[in-house]
């Protein structure tokens, strides 16, 4: 902290009145994949490492912008009253569409402001830095013009800026599991209905590991809306029979009863993803909840089996550290996280193993894929907040 203070007042200078600082986490999702915009159910918890954000009031009606991330990019400044999407602003396109958002509920900001943020999470891995960055300006915002909006309200607007300001087709469980998370603890959250329940995450004698692919993800938007458009078509043709408004209402049996009606094979293989991974969900939140470790694994490895194959949404550098994990001593449960086409994996491994998970696991992709992985020992922390 005291670093991103001495860095604030390097670029925005000294002034009478105190910065307040804020942090938002970045968030892995350990099973639930691909079924936030489906209506169904995910299983995501918030990181200890994240966004931190050191913000000040300003007394005309200029917003300055500052990334510790993105240094060549200098100040990126705009006026409180004229915000709107710019390509050349970049990143601070994602802040800017959160205080978008708010002005656009009614949210009285009326003043300027500067912002330095410095993130740990890195890029495009699917641990979520870009709703990391919408929940940390979200609780700025509240903090420095004293706003009553509660945690859920940031949530729906940080993914409403993304939906509509930035333009990313995205569901609720990044900016859901980034504001609302609790230390040590994931959340089960139901997408349709938003009702949610915390499960104490006790893994015994093993961790979360999480592996970094350093792939480039190739035509993630695209692909991902793809895969919504797909999903959309089964669903109104499913509903010429069922009485449903998402595919996390219906059950297997119901599924398999029914999946003739959907015209496109491919679609279909969708469609199955998203109801079969629903159900998943629902079991690996009551084996964790029952310390069946060992089934919630089972469940993980299925999820990215179905991912694969039926939703084709993983690619080699994600298959092969899948595969990898599963054939070392000590996983328990190993699958991709977040959208895919490259990004993270998560793994559940036992602790005696986790050094030698790591150093075998690096060496063999490295060998095969020609790229060095990342590899993190996740520790759960709190949603995001204003640091006092
Ligand atoms: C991205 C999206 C989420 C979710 C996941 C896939 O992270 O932002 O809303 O759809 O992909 O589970």
């Amino acid at each position: 902290m005291e670093n991103i203070r001495k860095k604030f007042m390097e670029v925005f200078g000294n002034s009478d009145v105190k910065p307040r600082e804020f942090f938002a986490p970045g968030r892995v999702n350990l099973i639930g994949e691909h079924t936030d915009y489906n209506g169904g159910n995910v299983f995501p918890c918030a990181l200890s490492f994240g966004t931190y954000a050191v913000a000040r009031l300003r007394d005309d009606k200029k917003v300055k912008f500052y990334s510790g991330n993105f240094e060549k990019n200098g100040i990126i400044q705009c006026d409180i009253d004229n915000l709107s999407y710019d390509e050349a602003d970049n990143w601070a396109n994602y802040p800017k569409g959160v205080i978008k958002i708010f002005k656009d509920h009614g949210f009285e900001i009326d003043r300027g402001f500067e912002i330095l943020f410095l993130g740990e999470i890195p890029n495009g891995a699917g641990l979520s830095s870009s709703a990391s960055i919408e929940l940390a300006t979200s609780v700025l915002l509240k903090s420095l013009f004293d706003l009553n909006v509660d945690m859920l309200g940031m949530v729906k607007m940080s993914q409403e800026a993304e939906n509509k300001f930035v333009g990313v087709n995205c569901g609720i469980m990044d900016q859901f599991a980034i504001g609302m998370g609790k230390k040590s603890k994931a959340v089960l959250l139901d997408c349709n209905t938003l009702n949610y329940e915390y499960a104490p995450v006790e893994l015994g004698d093993a961790s979360i590991v999480i592996a970094n692919t350093n792939s480039k993800r190739k035509l993630v938007d695209s692909k991902y809306n793809e895969r919504r458009t797909e999903c959309e078509r089964a669903l109104s043709q499913l509903q010429k029979r069922l009485d449903v408004k998402s595919l996390g209402e219906i059950s297997i049996e119901e599924f398999e009863a029914n999946k003739n009606l959907i015209e496109n094979e491919i679609d279909r293989k969708r469609a199955k993803h998203a109801v079969y991974e629903n159900q998943r969900t629902l079991m690996a939140f009551e084996s964790l909840k029952s310390g069946d470790i060992k089934r919630f694994g089972e469940l993980m490895n299925e999820s990215h089996i179905s991912l694969r194959d039926d939703y084709e949404v993983t690619g080699d550098a994600l298959d092969i550290l899948v595969e990898l994990a599963w054939e070392t001593e000590g996983t328990i449960g190993s699958r991709m996280t977040g959208a895919g086409f490259g990004g993270c994996t998560v793994s559940i491994v036992k602790n005696e193993n986790i050094e030698e998970f790591i150093k075998n696991i690096g060496e063999k992709y490295k060998k095969k894929i020609g790229l060095r992985a990342d590899f993190y020992i996740a520790d759960i922390g709190d949603g995001a907040r204003e640091l006092i």
